[in-house]
């Protein structure tokens, strides 16, 4: 800790911080524009300017690093004077008619600065050349008239996101934001993450979903985690009047730290299917409304006869999208009361391994963001855990190194370093050839280095990768010292465990930071932590429940239910199996109720309820809870006991 003193009080701070930092840590508000916590300090736009003693010049407090003895002023005529200058260019550089913009009433912070410093007018004539509109994304609209050029959309782009499309071109008055080399934005590289928009500080770049639907003072703001996948992005969702506005990402959340992809944060505004209001049970060949107690009661009616008969009992099927609480109550239900031997989750995969490293994985994320070396098999970071692909991307301009496993070639292939397509199947091969090659160059690292298995001529042949390449991949991972493997669907997928193993064995090799396992919804770790990832086989059962919440039924899943005597679908939206089922209990969507989940760090994190269901619609703990009683089941809330067995895990309130 130093000594500094701002604005003539004393004040004790860390050391390696900024002048800005310090002033917000003493709880003194410097007006900023280019600056933002999450990105690199940048020093453009010099609102942020002090006096510090001895320094002839003003000084931009953001780039500026506090130093023992400092002595700074925030609030001197001087510094007023220069703010006022900075914002009159600004001002006057383009049409910043704020009444016509959206952000207009608090959420400008051009025009929040502008009344901090009492500004009622500027004094220089505006200029009034009109700069074009981009409205060609489908997300976000650029009105370059609002742009005041800070670049936090560029450096968020490029630091936060690793996707570099945004880029400021030409020079004074003429600059202007581009995507790529100047092609529309909705026609360029983007990945339609939108950070670029939650990071603009005035009304350039706008959200077309909730453009002028509510300022931030006339919404709230309900913190939670995405669902989309198992990353289990903090975000924040921007509530009025029970309708969702829009989904920011919450910057402060130690799992993305404020980054989001498409699909947490633009597509669950744009839901479409049609929700289910009622229950309903077929009668006469159709569904008809019916009352809970009516709908429960058939369902409890049927299924008692069949409790502990497997062949021709019940078979029982959760999404993992559902609560950690939801899933131990579906097999709580269904396994223990009803002694089932068919229940499981959308997951219904054995070789998924939540301990595939065998330790605490609390790290894994943030070794991802730390290494200098990413061997990603059987995995599409850009199509799923798309957040996860950021925080490798990003790194890529430094010395990271990523090594791409995967028989399609197009899998990652603008980002890899360095890319191979084994023959399917031959993964496993391939990577004890690798271990060969790290053996051969004497880069084993385990106290008792084993002798290689298998050559890496052996595994050129059988996987039909190059010898160099082999050869190079065992270079490039055996000389890295942060390395991390990803492990995608094409290893969890297979139906051996031959993959993971010869992956968990070259993490031991090298000494690797982390093994992850990029797969499934957001609660897919719990489902395989309550066992519930056995293959889904319904035939020859007299009934069926399908636990599905807001997920998508998948088409096989439909095939393989036709012909059960007595479906029953917990959906909240129609799809093809609620029209197939006997009975469908309506149950809320995902931000309108709360629970537990763990992604795939082995986080547990708190998703809380945002919106209102609508009347008459449960949530799915409610409905599975309601059904065990109505059977006669206790009810027992022990789902964090039954999950903690045996594996340490982090938490985050
Ligand atoms: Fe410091 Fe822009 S906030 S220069």
């Amino acid at each position: 800790m130093i000594q500094i003193t701002i604005d003539d009080h004393p004040y004790e701070v860390p050391e390696k911080i900024t002048v800005l930092q310090a002033t917000r840590l003493a709880g003194i508000d410097v007006p900023t524009l280019c600056d933002h916590p999450s990105l690199k300090p940048y020093g453009g736009c010099r609102l942020c300017v002090v006096e510090v003693e001895g320094m002839r010049t003003l000084q931009a407090s953001c780039t500026l690093p506090v130093y023992n003895g400092i002595v700074v002023y925030t609030n001197t005529p001087k510094v007023h004077k220069a703010r006022d200058f900075v914002l009159t260019l600004l001002f006057s550089e383009r049409n910043h008619f704020c009444p016509f913009c959206q952000k207009s009433g608090g959420d400008c912070d051009l025009q929040n600065a502008a009344y901090g410093e009492d500004m009622t007018h500027w004094p220089i004539q505006p200029n009034w050349k009109p700069y074009p509109l981009d409205t060609s994304h489908p997300y976000i609209l650029i009105d370059h008239n609002r742009c005041i050029l800070c670049r936090r959309c560029v450096r968020a782009c490029g630091e936060l996101v690793g996707n570099f499309t945004l880029s400021i071109e030409n020079r004074g008055a003429n600059c202007l934001l581009v995507a790529d080399n100047g092609v529309p934005f909705g026609e360029s590289s983007c990945v339609r993450c939108g950070t670029c928009l939650q990071i603009c500080p005035t009304g350039a770049l706008i959200n077309r979903q909730s453009a002028y639907l509510g300022l931030e003072s006339n919404a709230e703001h309900v913190e939670s985690i995405c669902l989309g996948c198992s990353v289990g992005c903090g975000v924040d969702l921007v509530i009025r009047d029970n309708h969702l506005l829009r989904i920011d990402g919450n910057w402060n959340a130690p799992v993305n730290g404020g980054i989001l992809c498409e699909k947490g944060r633009f597509l669950p505004i744009q839901e479409k299917r049609q929700r289910i209001r009622t229950p309903l049970m077929r009668k006469n060949g159709k569904l008809q409304p019916v009352s809970w107690s009516e709908a429960l009661e058939l369902v409890a009616a049927r299924f008692a006869p069949l409790k502990g008969q497997n062949s021709g009992g019940i078979a029982a099927l959760a999404s993992t999208r559902l609560t950690a609480e939801a899933l131990f109550a579906f097999k709580d239900l269904f396994a223990n009361h009803l002694q089932s031997d068919m229940v499981t989750s959308v997951e219904e995969n054995k070789t998924f391994d939540p301990r595939l490293n065998g330790e605490p994985r609390a790290t894994s994320l943030e070794a991802l963001k730390q290494a200098d070396c990413v061997v990603v098999v059987g995995a599409n970071l850009e199509e799923s855990h798309q957040v996860a692909g950021f925080f490798i991307k990003r790194n890529l301009v430094g010395n990271t190194r990523l090594v791409v496993i995967n028989p399609d070639p197009k899998v990652m292939a603008n980002q890899a370093n360095f890319s191979v397509q084994p023959k399917p199947g031959s993964d496993a091969i391939l990577l004890q050839g690798i271990m060969g090659g790290i053996s051969q160059l004497g880069l084993d690292r385990r106290e008792n280095p084993e002798q290689p298995v298998v050559t890496i001529e052996r595994a050129g042949q059988e996987s039909e990768v190059s010898v160099e390449s082999i050869a190079a991949l065992s270079r490039v991972i055996g000389g890295a010292r942060k390395v991390v493997i990803v492990a995608g669907k094409g290893v969890t997928g297979q139906n051996d465990d031959s993959t993971s193993r010869a992956l968990t064995e070259l993490a031991a090799q090298i000494g690797a930071q982390a093994v992850m396992t990029m797969k499934g919804n957001a609660n897919s770790f719990i489902a395989a932590l309550y066992e519930l990832d056995q293959a889904f086989n319904p035939q020859g059962r007299m009934a069926a429940y399908l636990a599905l919440g807001d997920d998508y039924p998948s088409r096989r899943l439909e095939q393989r239910i036709s012909g059960i005597p007595f479906l029953v679908v917990q959906a909240s939206y129609v799809s093809a199996l609620t029209e197939k089922a006997d009975v469908v209990l309506p149950v809320s969507i995902w931000a309108e109720e709360g629970g537990h989940y763990m992604n795939l760090d082995g986080r547990l994190q708190t998703a809380r309820q945002a919106l209102e269901a609508p009347d008459g619609v449960w949530t799915n703990l409610t409905v599975l809870q309601t059904l065990a009683g109505q059977l006669g089941a206790p009810t027992r809330a022990t789902w964090k006991e039954a999950l903690y067995q045996g594996l340490p895990v982090a938490e985050t309130a």
